[in-house]
């Protein structure tokens, strides 16, 4: 009889949900005792818990409740709270997602109680501190036991900081669940209701270099108002608190502002899109999966294959290059499948589990 371990998850913000969806389905229970952890980071329902309905995932064993502080009070909050749980519940293993604030703290209490700890994405870079992303990146690969590395620009960040041993190249865990195609919803009902008879373009933006400069986000509105098709734009709520201090009247004909969206719709959306216009990771992943052109309205991304194979364009918040990068793109011929094939949950879990059986013996 194989050993039963007990494994923490720690989710917090919208990125996360979808992850750990597919974490949770490789889980054998026999073989795992699975806890999820949700800081509270993200509060909103159209940013959490519309997610755990649409990826069924378990009831939380513990909400940290941090919700919304400046960087370092949610950082602090969230170790405090979360160590409480570890102290509690004495897990073999922590998995932590990404480069949230929530996936910092927990991987900094983690391993100030000695747990084994994982991360899944780790490796990704994007060489500017000034990116509070990056910042949490590189204090959580410098304190983990394991790398699940999304792609190989990953495992080459990770190889030239030293770090060799126990890292896996996974491919990128979000995509999992996107190969179930029985949960996108009817395209012909999403059309009526967003009103669209032909081309159309989405478009999100909620990255602080974008929300906390007002002129970048003017820059970017303006563009998506002189593209030639409407465009559906989900309002993350950090984006709507900057909209409010920019007059907006002369700059929305095409444009539909709406709230955050599910998972599966904006999948949908995405897929039907003639183009993407996003400062989001994920969404610039999305894309790239559905093989749909997206425009990068950040500075750089550490999405790199994708835009070397020509799926995005890097333009920044300007207007002038996203409208010539829109106008210009030429589909690429190639889709190497660089971000892995889908399958990246059951390998980090066979990973683990090999892992913590030599551990023990
Ligand atoms: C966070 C992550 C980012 C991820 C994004 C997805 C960090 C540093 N950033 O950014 O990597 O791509 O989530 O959405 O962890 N707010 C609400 N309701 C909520 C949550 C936030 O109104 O449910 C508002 C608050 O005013 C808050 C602001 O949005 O101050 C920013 O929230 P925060 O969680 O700090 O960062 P995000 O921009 O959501």
């Amino acid at each position: 009889m194989s050993h039963q371990y007990k494994i923490i998850t720690i989710v917090g913000a919208r990125p996360h949900f979808i992850k750990v969806a597919s974490l949770i389905n490789a889980l054998d229970p026999d073989r795992w005792q699975h806890l999820l952890v949700h800081s509270g980071q993200h509060y909103d329902v159209n940013l959490s818990d519309r997610f755990f309905k649409e990826f069924r995932l378990p009831p939380v064993s513990y909400n940290l409740e941090i919700g919304s502080q400046s960087t370092n009070r949610q950082i602090a909050d969230c170790i405090l709270k979360f160590d409480q749980v570890l102290e509690k519940e004495r897990p073999d293993v922590v998995l932590v997602i990404g480069d949230t604030n929530t996936t910092a703290a927990a991987a900094i209490a983690t391993k100030k109680r000695h747990i084994t700890l994982g991360h899944i994405e780790a490796g990704l870079r994007e060489f500017d501190r000034s990116i509070p992303e990056e910042i949490n990146k590189l204090l959580i690969d410098a304190v983990s036991d394991l790398y699940f590395v999304p792609t190989l620009t990953g495992m080459k960040n990770l190889a030239a900081e030293g770090k060799k041993t126990n890292v896996y190249l996974t491919g990128d865990i979000a995509l999992d669940l996107l190969t179930n195609v029985w949960a996108y919803p009817d395209i012909t009902t999403l059309r009526s209701q967003f009103d669209l008879k032909g081309d159309y373009a989405l478009m999100t933006c909620h990255r602080q270099v974008n929300t906390e400069h007002l002129e970048h986000l003017v820059q970017i509105i303006d563009a998506a108002a002189a593209l030639p098709c409407p465009v559906i734009f989900p309002v993350h709520p950090r984006t709507r608190k900057a909209l409010e201090k920019v007059d907006l009247s002369n700059r929305q004909e095409n444009i539909q502002w709406v709230d955050p969206l599910g998972f599966w719709e904006t999948q949908q959306l995405i897929r039907h899109a003639r183009m993407v216009l996003t400062d989001s990771g994920g969404i610039i992943k999305e894309a790239y999966f559905h093989k749909v052109p997206s425009i990068i309205i950040d500075r750089q991304t550490e999405w790199l294959e994708v835009v070397d194979e020509g799926w995005s364009v890097i333009t920044g918040p300007d207007k002038a290059k996203i409208l010539e990068a829109f106008h210009t793109f030429k589909i690429p011929q190639q889709h190497r499948m660089s971000l892995g094939d889908g399958k990246a949950g059951k390998m980090i879990v066979q990973i683990l589990e090999t892992y913590l059986d030599a551990k023990r013996s």
